[in-house]
């Protein structure tokens, strides 16, 4: 099998795959509250365009998947894309992000159809708090998705949670404590430059340290090793078996290990969250010039180029950084 290896050796495996930009939440660190600049939907790959795109990506050594968005749920044939995702040759592992809105009803057809598990985004146990958060008052609909969730198995479930200064950073402990109570394996997120509302701020945001040192005085944290290209740091909790994990994508980047690539709703891979330059696959698509398999070489090109010119790192810290154009739900966390 041939590999998707880049300048700095570093073997690509994982595709993040954004299967629309819309959302039914307005997180604020993801997109601003009054977005509208959807993508047209004739400007969404097909199922069809997908699943070739996988299929060359899984020849190419990908094995596997993450289905994101926006909100991927929103996609209405999710399940149907889960179903065919998994029955091409040398299925890849596949997970699935999602707010949760929607697994009240989709968490069993998603299992049936074969998905592993689920990561489930929330950022608060205050239901006013996630209305101001999230623009929306859908709390409760959260908490029956991860109960639908936990009913189908789509285990382990992890919990994605971004704190915010001011917002929600008081509410680290009392995650991990209900994360615990409910058998949720939690991972705080320190939040990344992706908002396009321009609100992030690298000196008042709440760092991987701020979280270690809230977590500290309540609960004894044993660094596990062997993290591999995961991007969390995970620590035992008060000896284990429980988890709780940090990604301090910012203060302590693990670019160097990044096993990751990104296809965008619209057909573009991308080779980083931070990438400036994407490479079109929907056109080659498209072209109505080039026949299916000379279609199938181009793409699988295309990938190797985006590989060949991934850069070292996302570069946050450096002074030349630039804030990539599109908003976090359009590129696909
Ligand atoms: N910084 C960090 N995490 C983010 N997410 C969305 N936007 C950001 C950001 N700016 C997270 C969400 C979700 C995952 C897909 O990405 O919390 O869990
Ligand atoms: Fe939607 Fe996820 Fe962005 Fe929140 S973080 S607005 S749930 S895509």
């Amino acid at each position: 099998m041939s590999q998707l290896i880049d300048t700095y050796g570093r073997v690509h495996r994982d595709i993040r795959v954004s299967l629309t930009d819309r959302c039914n939440l307005r997180c604020t660190y993801c997109m601003p509250s009054d977005f509208a600049a959807w993508m047209p939907s004739d400007e969404l790959l097909t199922t069809d365009e997908l699943m070739t795109i996988l299929e060359v990506g899984i020849a190419a050594g990908i094995d596997e998947v993450r289905l994101t968005g926006g909100e991927p749920l929103l996609r209405p044939d999710i399940v149907d894309i889960v179903a065919r995702i998994n029955s091409l040759p040398n299925a890849p592992k596949l997970s699935l992000t999602t707010n949760a809105l929607r697994l009240a009803e989709l968490a069993q057809p998603l299992k049936d159809a074969g998905l592993e598990r689920v990561n489930v985004s929330l950022d608060t146990l205050s239901p006013e708090r996630f209305k101001a958060m999230t623009f929306r008052d859908r709390f409760d609909d959260v908490l029956k998705g991860l109960k639908a969730a936990r009913d189908a198995d789509l285990a382990p479930i992890k919990i994605n949670t971004v704190l915010m200064p001011g917002v929600n950073d008081d509410e680290a402990v009392a995650l991990v404590r209900w994360a615990l109570d409910e058998g949720f394996q939690l991972r705080f997120i320190e939040q990344m430059p992706l908002d396009a509302g321009g609100i992030w701020d690298r000196k008042t945001m709440v760092t991987a340290d701020d979280i270690f040192h809230a977590l500290n005085p309540v609960y004894s944290l044993t660094p596990v090793e062997a993290r591999g290209s995961a991007p969390a740091e995970e620590f035992l909790i008060n000896g284990g078996p429980e988890k709780v994990g940090i990604i301090a994508s910012v203060t302590r980047p693990f670019c160097g290990s990044c096993d990751r690539l990104r296809l965008t709703a619209d057909g573009q891979l991308r080779s980083c969250l931070f990438s400036v330059s994407e490479m079109d696959l929907r056109g080659v698509l498209r072209d109505e010039a080039i026949d299916a398999q000379a279609a199938r070489t181009e793409i699988a090109g295309r990938f190797a180029k985006t590989v060949l010119a991934k850069l070292p790192g996302h570069g946050i810290n450096d002074p030349s950084f630039i804030q990539p154009i599109r908003p976090m739900s359009a590129i696909g966390g």
